[in-house]
């Protein structure tokens, strides 16, 4: 299988230092609005993943994970915004408090089905924690708890966002050169 070659960074976004005081800072408000109650973590694979385990190490509050993974795909007339759940959780959400970290909201499709999804399972409460969001794009109003990062309409990654699954591993976030 050929890939296309890797286009080159244009330019750091958020340095690793910068997205950990951040983080630090989120996990803080996130750990006084539960305030000692425990949390169940939902984390959308793959992309949250290592946002998610650097927010969960930094809360103070007890906390359990669990991880389901999703596919998106376009209709025939190529509208976005089809989502079904490829992986599920391990264990009911029932009755507990649940915050759904998510690596970036864009147009907000993904995170309304989530929400929908999550919803309809009866949770004791469903909060949405983000590390970035692109809110020029929205297509879809979702509510987003907590966020870590704001960004311009311009693909990045880096911290769990990938360019064709690679790059998810680098430690801080990039913009990469536009591919012409
Ligand atoms: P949406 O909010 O439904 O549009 O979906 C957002 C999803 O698109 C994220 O979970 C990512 O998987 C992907 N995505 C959006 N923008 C970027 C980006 O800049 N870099 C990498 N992945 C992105
Ligand atoms: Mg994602």
């Amino acid at each position: 299988m050929s890939e296309r070659p890797l286009p080159p960074i244009e330019r750091v976004l958020f340095s690793e230092e910068q997205i950990e005081t951040r983080i630090a800072e989120v996990a803080a408000e996130i750990g006084a609005r539960y305030a000692g109650k425990p949390l169940k973590l939902i984390g959308v694979l793959k992309g949250s993943v290592f946002f998610l385990t650097a927010l969960a190490r930094r809360l103070e509050i007890p906390v359990k994970v669990d991880f389901l993974a999703i596919s998106s795909f376009s209709s025939k007339a190529g509208a976005p915004g089809l989502v079904r759940i490829a992986k599920d959780l391990d264990d009911s959400i029932e009755g507990e408090d649940v915050l759904l970290v998510e690596d970036i909201v864009d147009t907000g499709f993904t995170l309304r089905y989530l929400l929908q999804t999550l919803a309809a399972r009866g949770p004791n409460s469903l909060a949405v924690c983000t590390f970035l969001d692109r809110t020029s794009k929205r297509l879809v109003q979702v509510p987003v708890d907590f966020r870590c990062f704001e960004i311009p309409d311009r693909f990045v990654v880096g911290y769990g966002l990938d360019y064709n699954q690679l790059l998810r591993n680098l430690n801080y976030v990039a913009v990469l050169k536009p591919d012409k």
